[in-house]
């Protein structure tokens, strides 16, 4: 690129009443790295520094839970108790420090919960193709004090610093689970008709706003359609959005609602052809071309021709072109990165400098597998790590640790 021309990526951009130095947001991505009772350690500071050193304009902290039967899995961070707040707080002040701006992403796991013990919750009675966990439907106590749960966290987040609350409403979790068909049967005033179902995510966003400040930014990840046969299509979710909007959100994150498995929602080698498959030792992937870039920039598109919102894009992007050509065309005002960033923290300084034309992840999704089990890491770099995640595969830690007891991590 010209070192003269404008750069979309590098333009400021705003959500609600907050700038962003440029248009790059880091996408919620759980780091597995906080104590026992989700606490931030200085582990999980340091990542967020080198995030915020490295020109990131906005972060999305990993999915929080604000609710102990929404935990979703050990190492995950907590913004479930008043006692979390003064840890939070000093990692908003570290991301401050370094220009950027970050959201507590807030989430209920619903019946993806992997902690042992834990009692999760779902709207309805249907096993979790994820977790093969058949958990009970739901009573009427039991959602209030989940909706409750969110506004909770949101208060915390507005206590700790940070400049805005992300609710997550995608990839399976409990709001997505309200939002489908195929999750929720209900029959009461939380399910049946579309109208319903959607009353709990609206409810969250009405709960979460009535512990904000009034001009606190307030977004959403949005599953727009389902991986389940008969589930929410994206001509439903465009409908969805609207009423989420009108609810009171600034801004809308593209993603897929319910999951059959974790690559619906992080497609895997994405833009990887034989070559690049070979030299990152994935020689299973020669013969086969990988997954289109941008998976979800249709989706978008259609919400912005249906809905007046700020556009979030996540997934699969991995070049700085894309980049540019998703803002140029005005399919979306920022743009998410979540593993190119696991693999390259500092690939947003390489783009500013002109020294990046791809991204180096090859969205294999081994980070992916071991969320819970070891920190937030790429398994490709350096190459002894995927000799230690060979012997940890090989060993049956993944099989027998389906659901996470909380003492067990490494
Ligand atoms: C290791 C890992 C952890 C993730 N954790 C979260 C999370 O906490 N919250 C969330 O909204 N999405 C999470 N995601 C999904 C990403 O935000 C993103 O939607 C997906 O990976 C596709 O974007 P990418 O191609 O840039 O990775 C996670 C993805 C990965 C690979
Ligand atoms: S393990 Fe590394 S290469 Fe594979 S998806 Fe994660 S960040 Fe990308």
């Amino acid at each position: 690129m010209d070192p003269a021309a404008r750069d979309e990526v590098f333009e400021p951009g705003r959500i609600g009443s907050v700038e962003v130095r440029n248009r790059v947001v880091r996408a919620g991505t759980s780091e597995s790295m906080a104590g026992p009772r989700g606490e931030v350690t200085p582990e999980l500071i340091e990542l967020y520094e080198a995030l915020a050193d490295n020109l990131i304009g906005l972060i999305f902290t990993g999915h929080m839970y604000c609710d102990e039967r929404g935990r979703y899995a050990v190492g995950q961070t907590g913004i479930q108790r008043d006692e979390n707040i003064a840890p939070l707080a000093r990692l908003t002040h570290e991301v401050h420090a370094r220009g950027a701006k970050i959201f507590a992403q807030l989430a209920h796991a619903g019946s993806q919960s992997r902690i042992q013990g834990n009692a999760p919750l779902a709207p309805s009675p249907v096993p979790n193709p994820l977790t093969g966990l058949h958990v009970r439907g739901a009573g009427e106590e039991e959602i209030e004090a989940a909706i409750a749960a969110f506004g909770s966290g949101a208060r915390r987040a507005v206590d700790a610093g940070f400049d805005g609350v992300h609710i997550h409403a995608a990839n399976g979790y409990l709001i997505s689970e309200f939002s489908s068909p195929v999750t929720n049967a209900r029959r009461d005033a939380w399910g049946g008709s579309p109208e319903s179902r959607e009353r709990f995510g609206l409810e969250v966003v009405k709960a979460v706003r009535a512990n904000v400040p009034p001009d606190f930014p307030v977004s959403m990840k949005v599953g727009f359609e389902d991986a389940s046969p008969g589930g929410l299509t994206v001509e439903d979710s465009v409908q969805r959005a609207q009423r989420l909007v009108a609810a009171g959100l600034d801004a809308v994150e593209v993603s897929c609602n319910l999951m059959q498995a974790p690559a619906d929602s992080a497609m895997q080698y994405v833009a990887v052809e034989g070559r690049r498959a070979l030299l990152d030792l994935l020689p299973h992937r020669v013969l086969r071309d990988g997954e289109p870039e941008a998976y979800f920039l249709p989706w978008a598109r259609k919400l912005r021709a249906g809905v007046d919102t700020t556009i979030i894009l996540v997934g699969g992007i991995r070049t700085p072109e894309t980049m540019r050509s998703i803002l140029r065309s005005g399919a979306a005002d920022f743009v998410a990165l979540a593993r190119p960033l696991i693999r390259e923290p500092d690939l947003l300084r390489r783009v500013a400098n002109g020294r990046e034309t791809s991204f180096a992840c090859t969205s294999c999704n081994l980070c992916l597998m071991h969320e819970g089990h070891h920190s937030l890491r790429c398994w490709r770099v350096p190459r002894r790590r995927l000799l230690q995640h060979a012997l940890y595969r090989l060993s049956g830690s993944f099989r027998r640790a389906r659901v996470i007891p909380v003492a067990r991590r490494h």
